[in-house]
């Protein structure tokens, strides 16, 4: 496994493979990995030549009163999961070689990050929009595969993609669970042990939303009442928004008849969890 930490080593890499015909997919991650990551770098292992895993915290996309100084990290165990999954590449770049001294520009999209975690994280998407623009470009891969568990993200790198003429296919990874539920997030590392049990009502949330709505309820805001009387009863939560919303533009949805995306963010204790399911009622 290759570890390149520059980009210009990173692009030489790259444009070596690509004269060599080689096809190269791109896992962009922040480190810290889990099985969510994993399962990324398994999806893309059949589908290409090359696996490279990018690792930066990307400080652009975190804001003043976020964790990017405590954000876990534990660049050797990673290094040993990726070589396991078969990466051929990491691409491992210091602040310095991603955002030099008067670096200016920034990928801004117009109405996806007006919605769900947007409304509370407002640097947050332009900040991953530019790094991922960037990874693009210096990967240069002709696959990427982002989590689902970041719905609005992935929403969004496709659409840049789209409107950026990136040649690139972008992928979605499914959403990984511990056994009892919880969706695997570097950020669980935070949790105490009463917050890991809270933790909880984000997943059991959305099984209680299926429920309702199997059971015929067609009401997004009934069903959004039941879940903030339940994660309400969870120790140390405070609900950011649970919405029921079209999963293509994310707009909110008045009544629940065709596939809709229920995205819920919470905070517990400290750390900001998310969670969300596509759900169809004809199901
Ligand atoms: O999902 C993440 O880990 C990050 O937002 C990403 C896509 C690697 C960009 O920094």
């Amino acid at each position: 496994m290759d570890i390149l930490k520059t980009k210009s080593d990173m692009r030489e890499w790259s444009k070596k493979k690509k004269k060599d015909s080689k096809t190269i997919c791109l896992v962009p991650t922040m480190g810290y990995f889990h099985q969510g990551h994993i399962s990324l770098m398994e999806k893309g292992k059949p589908l290409c030549d090359e696996l490279v895993v990018s690792l930066f915290v990307n400080p652009a996309q975190f804001g003043p009163n976020e964790d990017l100084n405590s954000y876990p990290s534990n660049i050797e165990n990673d290094l040993a999961l990726a070589e396991k999954a078969g990466v051929t590449a990491v691409f491992l770049p210091d602040k310095k070689n991603i955002y030099p001294e008067n670096f200016q520009t920034q990928i801004k999209l117009q109405d996806l990050p007006k919605f769900l975690c947007g409304k509370f994280r407002p640097v947050h998407f332009a900040g991953v929009a530019t790094v991922v623009t960037k990874l693009f470009n210096i990967v240069m891969p002709d696959i990427a595969i982002f989590g689902q568990k970041d719905y609005q993200q992935l929403q969004i790198i496709k659409q840049l993609t789209l409107d950026l003429d990136f040649d690139i296919k972008i992928m979605a990874g499914d959403i990984i669970r511990e056994k009892d539920g919880l969706a695997m997030s570097s950020r669980n590392a935070y949790l105490s042990k009463v917050q890991r049990t809270s933790a909880l009502s984000l997943s059991k949330s959305l099984n209680l939303a299926k429920e309702l709505i199997a059971g015929g309820e067609k009401n997004p805001a009934a069903v959004k009442n039941r879940i903030e009387a339940f994660i309400c009863t969870f120790p140390e939560t405070n609900i950011e928004y649970i919405s029921f919303c079209n999963p293509k533009t994310l707009e909110n949805i008045d009544s629940i008849e065709n596939h809709v995306l229920l995205a819920i963010a919470v905070k517990v204790g400290k750390t900001r969890l998310i969670d969300n399911a596509l759900i169809n009622p004809a199901q």
